[in-house]
């Protein structure tokens, strides 16, 4: 029931590279940005080992993970030395109280009852929202591998911006309000490019010397990853063989995602090569099932109601045809026409 798409002409695909590379310059931050939210880290950590002497506190998430915008969120975790997770709850109330009195924070908000309890805040001179969670250590972990695969090509960079954008333009890209996460979008688009041909990014969670696959344990999850991207070339028979441009994979994503992609029967994983189905995972109750890396239990999708889910495919659908459908080129808009 898809619109069969015209063929794609090459001063087509200039206009979408363009929009494509527009979206990165535009919504990408720059150096000054990223050392901000380094100094409000810092200054958040020198305040809360008052209280809490062995406190450490990291970045995760967009602020690390290559996909940050300049008003992303600031993922923080934090980690007290010798001490285990018993007491999450009792010490996010705590770290609230103490925040509070932080002169150059706001909205402090503890939420005890989430799966994973943080502590809300609003940095007060750069607007910027933030939250502390505690122990959040495979978080850690995920941001680490996505921080490396933007690092292996440039184009999974602009790709996951340009995900990014589109799902925030199509008000499908917060999970607060029952549709996906940002995280989730992210995984959407590494998987695309790993079972792309040739494949623009390999599995760096199947790339290792000799015959087992290394063990490192967090949280009762393997972790392991390679990361010496230095040596990738010799490590990975296919690097540097997808030369295809940002515009034709952004296009291809959407066509893959409407025309390829078997919801029904395939799980969005970006852990393994071959493919893996709904029925081996038992998750079948769904239709969009994304699978963590590492927490192999969760399901990214396991949240999205029935409407949510039509509601992303549609905005995916639209999204195929818009960036599929050559167009003449806009007649210029001048200023007395904007009003
Ligand atoms: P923006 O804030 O929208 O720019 O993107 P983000 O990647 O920072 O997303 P978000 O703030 O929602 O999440 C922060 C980080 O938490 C993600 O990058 C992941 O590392 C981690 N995360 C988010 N959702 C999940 C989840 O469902 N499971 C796990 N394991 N980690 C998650
Ligand atoms: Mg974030």
């Amino acid at each position: 029931q898809l619109d069969p798409l015209p063929p794609i002409t090459p001063e087509f695909v200039s206009v979408l590279n363009k929009v494509c590379e527009q979206c990165y310059t535009d919504f990408a931050p720059d150096e000054l940005e990223v050392s901000v939210r380094e100094h409000i880290l810092q200054d958040l950590e020198t305040f809360v080992r008052r209280q809490f002497a062995g406190a450490r506190l990291q970045l995760f998430g967009s602020s690390k993970n290559g996909f940050g915008f300049r008003q992303s969120d600031l993922d923080i975790c934090m980690v007290l030395e010798g001490q285990d997770d018993g007491a999450c709850i009792h010490i996010i109330e705590s770290l609230a109280r103490q925040l509070k009195k932080h002169p150059g924070l706001k909205n402090i908000l503890p939420i005890t009852t989430a799966k994973v309890p943080i502590v809300k805040f609003v940095h007060v001179r750069t607007s910027l929202e933030g939250d502390i969670s505690l122990y959040n250590t495979l978080a850690l972990h995920n941001t680490h591998l996505l921080a490396s695969y933007a690092a292996i090509d440039r184009r999974v960079k602009i790709l996951c911006y340009v995900m990014k954008v589109f799902a925030k333009m199509c008000d499908i890209g917060d999970a607060s309000r029952g549709s996906l996460s940002s995280y989730a979008y992210t995984l959407m688009v590494l998987f695309f490019l790993q079972q792309r041909n040739p494949p623009i990014i390999p599995v760096l969670q199947e790339i290792y010397d000799g015959k087992k696959k290394p063990e490192v344990l967090v949280d009762g999850w393997n972790v392991y990853f390679f990361d010496d991207l230095k040596t990738l070339p010799s490590r990975w028979p296919e690097f540097g063989k997808n030369t295809e441009t940002v515009g034709e994979l952004w296009l291809g994503l959407l066509r893959f995602y409407t025309e390829d992609f078997d919801f029904r029967e395939h799980v969005v994983c970006i852990r393994q090569q071959c493919r893996l189905t709904t029925f081996n995972k038992q998750w079948t109750s769904k239709y969009i099932v994304i699978e963590d890396p590492f927490d192999l239990n969760h399901n990214l999708g396991a949240g999205l109601s029935r409407k949510m889910t039509n509601f992303i495919m549609k905005a995916f659908i639209n999204g195929r045809t818009v960036f599929g459908t050559p167009i003449k080129a806009f007649p210029p808009i001048y200023p007395s026409q904007m009003e």
